[in-house]
């Protein structure tokens, strides 16, 4: 497995605005949309192409399409949500399977409440997104349900990742790979990521 840490101006510049103390719902789910989009961009880059010819405006012409399996978008609710925009406008066509946990602030565990996953998800190539990557809990269930489901080929794309988080992913799920804005230091006693973004959740739904 790998992990892609992806370090574009402009995706360093937007996740810098994100960690503002005081930054308006609006401004943070604007950004979280915008970086969701940028991550997929990069974890699309190596997606397989095949030639195939196509009727031009100057007749029969040779193009590109992407080839092999098309793919659904698991946003991890709540969260999640706040990237899914951003993914689609640059997988219009994806289907969205949506999977719902919190994590029990206790615990740290992560506690399923609801799951609607593409019926060919066997056939799909399936992009996790959530902003936070904490303890790794609700990113290793989520991967869970979808190997029981039958899906084979899964990416991770979280806006902040604690490296206790990419451990527990790794040793968990060695072929999944992780792109995410940032690798931030460590977790605080309360499993929050530092210096990470807070409450990714209530500041994407003004809930705080
Ligand atoms: C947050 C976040 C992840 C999870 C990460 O969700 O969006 O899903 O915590 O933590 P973990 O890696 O330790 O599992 P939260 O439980 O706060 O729910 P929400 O999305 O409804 O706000
Ligand atoms: N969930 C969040 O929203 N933020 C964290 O830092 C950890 C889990």
């Amino acid at each position: 497995m790998s992990v892609h840490e992806i370090r574009h101006p402009l995706v360093r510049h937007k996740l810098g605005l994100m960690r503002q103390k005081n930054i308006s719902t609006r401004s943070f789910r604007q950004l979280a949309g915008e970086v969701g989009n940028l991550l997929t961009y990069e974890a699309s880059k190596d997606l397989e192409l095949e030639d195939y010819t196509l009727d031009g405006w100057c007749g029969d012409i040779s193009a590109e399409r992407i080839k092999g399996k098309k793919i659904t978008v698991v946003p991890i609710l709540r969260a999640g949500l706040g990237m899914l925009d951003g993914v689609l406008e640059m997988i219009p066509s994806a289907k969205i399977s949506v999977v719902g946990l919190y994590r029990d602030e206790e615990t740290l565990e992560p506690v399923s409440y609801f799951d609607k996953l593409a019926g060919d998800i066997d056939q799909r190539m399936a992009l996790v997104v959530d902003p936070m990557l904490a303890t790794g809990g609700s990113m290793n269930a989520t991967i869970d349900l979808l190997k029981n489901a039958g899906c084979t080929s899964i990416r991770a794309l979280v806006l902040v990742a604690a490296p206790e988080g990419i451990k527990a992913v790794q040793q968990a799920h060695p072929d999944v790979d992780i792109y995410t804005a940032s690798v931030d230091d460590h977790l605080n006693e309360n499993g929050y990521i530092i210096p990470g973004l807070g409450d990714a959740g209530d500041k994407i739904f003004g809930t705080e």
